[in-house]
């Protein structure tokens, strides 16, 4: 059944990593900029006392990056169990800098075993259509854009992969199981981040939708002319040229999961979010199977069926829930991709 429904969205064939990554940047995201010259940070050590009654140590970080010569600098806060670890760990891109915050338990992922660090996306460049704040300011310094340039959700992605180049010296963290995750625009991201940088495990994306996990052709709820309207500065210029021209686009979503293979994704649906279209979310973790079954891996692995409430899908490497409720990133969501890692 879901070959049928596959066949008739008709996506274009998988290419190479390196292939699929070239067209996702020119076309729809714009092109991740460059390592930065260099990368510095300060550290305050107990920024929560007593949290989560000393079962965890809390910093907070300033990371100041050197891009094109030019500092930049944003705070993030990393919860990590007390103890020796390596922990595996959650970047967690939130909209948000609370720590905890009703979209982050932290108590308790900490509690399963894991660090989280977080940061909040406005804290990196603003999340409208001014390019000349935060990070955007260094590369856009007169806040014009060319037609690749990166729009606000590659900008977000590379400071999460900042987050984790700090990650890297921290011997209390496990560098094999390094993991980014986000909600909605940020599951977009999350996305988008673990597919350019192969030193991510895993990447979670939890109900993104439009431009996220959902396959574009025929999908219901956004498209692809209402993201571009509302929100154009999340992606390059170039993507507003497949506005009602969808079936023409030289890839579709399942790429972006296809990129990030051998390497696990976990996408999170949410019933009643018919805005990001549950069915065509898991539509793309079938089509992007393929790319992990290359590596002798399997995909996701389901029922031959659109989803439904409470399906949980864990036995491959491209995890899937459909949870009832609402556009929400909460426990359940988190509970739940947290025992896929473990599992
Ligand atoms: C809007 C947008 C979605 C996005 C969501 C969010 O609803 O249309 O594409 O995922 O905001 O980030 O909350």
């Amino acid at each position: 059944m879901l070959q049928s429904i596959l066949k008739e969205r008709d996506l274009p064939a998988l290419l190479s990593r390196p292939e699929m990554l070239e067209i996702l940047q020119r076309e729809e995201y714009g092109y991740l900029p460059e390592k930065p010259e260099a990368i510095s940070w300060k550290v305050q050590n107990d920024c929560i006392p007593s949290f989560c009654a000393g079962k965890v140590t809390a910093q907070r970080v300033e990371l100041t990056v050197t891009l094109r010569g030019k500092d930049f600098t944003f705070p993030f806060i990393a919860v990590i169990p007390r103890g020796d670890g390596p922990y595996p760990f959650f970047i967690h891109i939130n909209f948000r800098p609370d720590v905890p915050d009703r979209y982050m338990p932290t108590e308790e992922i900490t509690d399963n075993g894991f660090a989280v660090l977080s940061f909040c996306y406005n804290d990196v460049t603003t999340d409208n259509g001014d390019f000349t704040n935060g990070l955007a300011g260094l590369l856009y310094p007169d806040g014009q854009r060319g037609p690749t340039d990166p729009g606000k959700i590659a900008l977000w992605a590379w400071a999460a992969q900042r987050v984790l180049d700090y990650a890297e010296q921290e011997p209390r963290l496990d560098m094999t199981r390094a993991m980014v995750c986000g909600h909605s625009r940020l599951g977009k991201t999350a996305l988008f981040c673990g597919a350019t940088d192969e030193r991510f495990f895993l990447a979670h994306s939890n109900n993104s939708g439009c431009s996220g996990a959902a396959v574009t052709r025929e999908k219901v709820g956004e498209r692809v002319e209402q993201i571009t309207r509302n929100f154009p500065y999340w992606f390059c210029e170039n993507y507003k040229k497949y506005i009602g021209k969808e079936a023409e686009m030289p890839f579709d979503q399942h790429y972006i999961i296809a990129s990030i293979a051998p390497r696990y994704t976990y996408v999170a649906s949410a019933l009643e979010d018919q805005w990001a279209d549950a069915a065509s979310e898991m539509l793309a973790c079938v089509a992007a199977s393929p790319a992990y079954e290359a590596h002798g891996l399997r995909g996701l692995v389901c029922e031959d069926r659109l989803p439904v409430a409470g399906d949980e899908y864990h036995g491959g490497s491209i995890g899937y829930h459909l949870r009832p409720g609402l556009h929400y990133f909460g426990r359940e969501d988190w509970n739940r991709l947290m025992r896929f890692v473990k599992e």
